[in-house]
């Protein structure tokens, strides 16, 4: 059998490596790695592939930053190229990027299977790009790996029952691999203590490229970086309209993207998260660790569960502010749930591909 990883933005490097390293053990199934070069910064893209020990994509897209529309047009007509040349039995997808969405319709119309891990994630926001990518992506695909329980739930409400399989968070499945292995000199590097400073990281398109969002978030951390030290790595375009909006940031400490292991070990140490990240909402449930959300709603409800993560609207300085500074003064006792599996998904997603049958 043959199957076609494909991967595309750092989160979907996270979400491969388990996948990748189960494929390894079994002899019957070669995996061809396409990367689509949605992230290229080193930053961004290479440095996973060697933290994570993931092989080196057979064939890159090169596809680099564009409006969304090229960007998802050019990877499916690069992609569908590889699977009339390698003839793969599936693609397998992840989580809801432009990478995601285009590998689903270039596997639809080249009539091979679809596999979408992270399946019936909602945040019922269509403003997100993300968002029609996931519900796109769900409607194309063959078959259907869901993280949660809530997330079944959310398929079943749209009419889809046919091959949904819960199997847990495969972004679970690497933090507890990878969790007592990591132990990066982060710490020492940015003369930080634990339990001392904040791990800030915004990304979002909703949040960087309207200025009032971004300058809220950013006027409010920066007031907080008076009583604790704020640690931002902060993603390219982030900065890029940090500078276009001339949006003042003095007291924040600045780094560049951090790689996995660098991010874990900050993560394990700090007093606590703000961030507009899917990905690192989880992280910091799995680390036990007190998130704030800088949204107006999230696609993992279920790190709402215990308050272990709180949203926090971006639209209101007085309320951003009122809820960083009370979260910074309290001490947290995080209790969590195996809400996102056992850190078994990505075999039960192998064995159930391999079985599968039309
Ligand atoms: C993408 C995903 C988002 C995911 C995020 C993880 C979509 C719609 N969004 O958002 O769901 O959470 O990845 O980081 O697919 N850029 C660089 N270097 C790079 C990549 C991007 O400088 O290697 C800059 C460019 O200015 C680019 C901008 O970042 O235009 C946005 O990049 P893009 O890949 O379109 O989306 P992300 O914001 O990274």
């Amino acid at each position: 059998m043959k199957i076609i990883n494909l991967v595309g933005a750092r989160p979907q490097f996270i979400k491969a490596a388990p996948i990748s390293r189960e494929i390894k053990k079994n002899k019957r199934i070669k995996e061809i790695i396409v990367h689509s070069g949605q992230h290229y910064n080193k930053e961004l893209s290479k440095n996973f592939f060697l933290e994570l020990n993931i092989p080196t994509p057979k064939y890159n897209l090169n596809v680099g930053s564009h409006d969304h529309p090229t960007q998802i047009s050019k990877i499916i007509l690069k992609l569908v190229k590889i699977i009339k040349y390698e003839k793969p039995d599936w693609i397998i997808v992840y989580g809801d990027t432009n990478t995601t969405l285009a590998g689903a319709i270039a596997g639809n119309r080249s009539g091979i299977k679809i596999a979408h891990v992270e399946s019936g994630i909602r945040s019922y926001n269509n403003d997100m790009p993300e968002e029609i990518n996931r519900v796109l992506t769900d409607r194309l695909s063959n078959v259907l790996f869901c993280p949660t329980i809530k997330a079944t739930n959310n398929l079943k409400k749209e009419n889809i029952k046919d091959n949904v399989y819960l199997v847990g968070d495969v972004m679970f499945d690497n933090f507890k691999y990878y969790i007592k292995k990591f132990n990066s000199n982060i710490l020492n590097e940015l003369k930080l203590k634990k339990n001392n400073y904040v791990l800030l990281t915004i990304h979002r398109s909703q949040n960087t490229e309207i200025e009032k969002r971004l300058s809220n978030i950013i006027y409010c951390v920066n007031n907080l970086a008076k009583s604790i030290k704020i640690i931002f790595p902060v993603h390219p375009r982030t900065l890029k309209y940090i500078k276009y909006f001339k949006i003042k940031s003095d007291k924040i400490i600045f780094v560049n993207p951090l790689s996995y292991k660098k991010l874990i070990t900050l993560l394990k140490n700090c007093k606590f998260v703000a961030t507009d990240s899917g990905g690192l909402q989880k992280e910091a449930f799995f680390a036990k660790k007190q998130c704030v959300t800088l949204r107006n709603e999230t696609e993992w409800p279920e790190t709402l569960e215990f308050n272990n993560n709180i949203l926090c609207p971006p639209d209101n300085r007085k309320n951003i502010s009122l809820i960083l500074s009370k979260i910074s003064k309290k001490n947290y006792n995080i209790k969590t749930k195996k809400t996102f599996g056992n850190g078994n998904s990505a075999k039960k997603i192998i064995k159930i591909i391999e079985k599968f049958k039309t």
